[in-house]
């Protein structure tokens, strides 16, 4: 595709002695709106060269750039000059490369060769999956997909929480109180139970604490009792979990979580001694991070058993030398910001300059309406049970709008589903957000519903209109205000991809797709699309199938389907 905006330096280059082709560059300006052009150039900088005014300068430049097959239209507004597309051109360009394309309209090959992993999810086992988990989930997901889009080698890890002291206390309440049916039935809920009883009773009972120690020891010296109950407790969950990642169609390149570092963990300890960044305090390991503004760090306890920190250090440096990763990103809350600066900033102590390239992308809460944040009141809302009912009450829809549609149930997976994902990926990752069922469900508004149906609709606009890609299209006939609307839209939109991956924030596509879906459905409103000007229809079937393919490239981003029909 054409580079419009380097047409303009390029044409401003020619004009300009005292600037590079880079400050033009930077320079240029988006004009607040396309009544005053696709770009606008400011002039106050040439003043000195040209010892004038700049809206002086501003006129005599636009007057001698003279029209051309890419700009219609050269004008100066005051002290800017301001370049107008050919919109034909524009047309021609973006919509051909679109169907040349198709779903690989966007993609890139700048990431070859680099490794980005993508850490997410990563839920504790023997705990509830619950809503609080949708964010990194959702997140991550469509970040890897991103990634993925523009050509990096992308690993994505569900970093497992199923490791540590707490696995004591359930080995210890499995052998008083367990019962192995019971718990295989039901095991998240039951494995919580036991857990909450087992915390009840050690606070009049401290010995129990002691036995829980024992046995997460054991776990650490691979006594095989403590290892068979730890294995079955982690396959039973994780098999719950996988529930949920079939649902949102998400699959992991690895599972490898804290546990699987608990036997690398002497060798970073032994790094980290010999670069002497730990120090001892009270028969503990500690980093001190006073330097850093940081409360010290706990690497290793009196008792010998290590941390949460010292998983995620031991984690990083694995990590490093087994994939030699380009970024090494964590998609997880902001309450955790503190953990992953310190433990960070001790892998950079320790000498090792890719430490900057292992990034926390962190997001804000979300909460449900009345209030409550699932777990802090005792109150679970088990993220399973939100996806069921979304996609519930879109069947529920289905059957009121368009009750002979093929292929209901998975419509209404697709629609529920992607609904509660489309919401997720509204607003900026770090902003907390209020979960609300009638926005995310409805088909009206800036919601994901409102973005499949626009793309179901313009899918059933092609099948009317028999849209032939292969027909001659004469694009240049796309002119008019609602469609080259659309076109600048499209143009943007790879563009924005890259913006997202540069930022870590899918947002920038939901808002874009958004946005393509609202000036489409104008444009359907004004415009009647399969007219009997044969070359006319043609040429907005080709924007339909531009729209339409671009809208669902977008979707796919955010993990979300675009069912053909609805
Ligand atoms: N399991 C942790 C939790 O549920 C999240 C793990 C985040 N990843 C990491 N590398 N520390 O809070």
């Amino acid at each position: 595709m054409i580079s419009f905006k380097n047409v303009v330096v390029e044409l401003l280059d020619e004009k300009v002695e005292s600037l590079s082709q880079d400050e033009i560059e930077s320079l240029i300006e988006t004009p607040p709106s396309y009544d005053m052009g696709d770009y606008a150039f400011p002039t106050f900088r040439l003043a000195k060269e040209y010892r004038k005014s700049p809206n002086a300068i501003a006129e005599e430049l636009a007057a001698s750039i003279s029209e051309n097959k890419f700009f219609e239209k050269v004008q100066n507004q005051g002290p800017y000059v301001n370049f107008f597309i050919n919109r034909a051109k524009l047309a021609e360009d973006v919509i051909s490369e679109i169907m040349d394309q198709k779903e690989k309209y966007g993609s890139s090959d700048m990431g070859e060769g680099k490794k980005v992993i993508v850490e997410f999810s990563s839920p504790n086992i023997a705990k509830p999956f619950h809503i609080g988990h949708i964010r990194t989930t959702v997140i991550g997901n469509s970040l890897a997909k991103i990634y993925e889009f523009l050509g990096f080698d992308t690993i994505t890890i569900n970093h497992l929480g199923d490791y540590g002291t707490q696995f004591g206390m359930l080995i210890s309440a499995y052998k008083k109180w367990g019962d192995r049916k019971v718990i295989e039935e039901n095991p998240i809920s039951e494995l919580l139970k036991l857990y909450v009883r087992f915390n009840d009773e050690a606070e009049d009972k401290p010995e129990l604490k002691d036995e829980a120690r024992y046995w997460f020891k054991a776990l650490e010296n691979k006594n095989p009792e403590a290892m068979e109950l730890w294995q079955w407790i982690r396959e039973i969950s994780l098999k719950e979990f996988n529930r949920v990642y079939d649902m949102l169609n998400i699959k992991f390149d690895s599972y490898a979580g804290e546990s699987f570092y608990s036997d690398k963990m002497p060798t970073v300890l032994e790094e980290m001694k010999e670069k002497g960044i730990v120090k001892e305090s009270e028969g503990a390991l500690i980093v001190d991070l006073e330097e850093y503004g940081m409360p010290p760090a706990l690497i290793m306890k009196k008792d010998g058993s290590t941390l949460y920190t010292t998983r995620d250090i031991a984690a990083a440096l694995y990590r490093k030398k087994h994939y030699d990763f380009h970024k090494n990103l964590y998609v997880v809350a902001s309450q955790q910001n503190l953990h992953f600066k310190a433990w960070i900033k001790i892998v950079e102590l320790m000498g090792h300059e890719w430490a900057k390239d292992c990034i926390h992308i962190p997001f804000g809460m979300v909460s449900l309406e009345d209030g409550t944040l699932s777990t802090r009141k005792g109150r679970v809302v088990f993220l399973e049970d939100v996806l069921n009912k979304a996609i519930e009450s879109t069947k529920n829809i289905i059957e009121e709008r368009n009750p002979n549609l093929e292929n209901k149930e998975l419509v209404a997976k697709q629609v529920g589903i992607g609904a509660i994902l489309f919401q997720e990926l509204f607003n900026q990752r770090i902003k907390d957000y209020t979960f609300n069922w009638d926005r995310t469900l409805s088909f009206e508004g800036e919601t994901g519903p409102y973005v499949q149906y626009t793309h179901a609709r313009a899918n059933s606009l092609l099948e009317k209109g028999n849209f032939d890609l292969e027909d001659k299209i004469n694009l240049e006939k796309l002119t008019s205000d609602d469609e080259t609307n659309i076109i600048r839209m499209l143009y943007d939109f790879p563009n924005i991809v890259v913006d997202a991956m540069e930022k870590n924030e899918p947002f920038y596509i939901t808002r874009q797709i958004v946005e393509i879906a609202k000036a489409f459905n104008t444009f359907y409103n004004s415009t009647q699309i399969i007219t009997d000007d044969e070359e006319a229809k043609k040429a907005r079937l080709a924007l339909v199938y531009s729209t339409k393919t671009v809208i669902k490239t977008g979707l796919g981003l955010l993990g979300i389907d675009a069912p053909n029909k609805m």
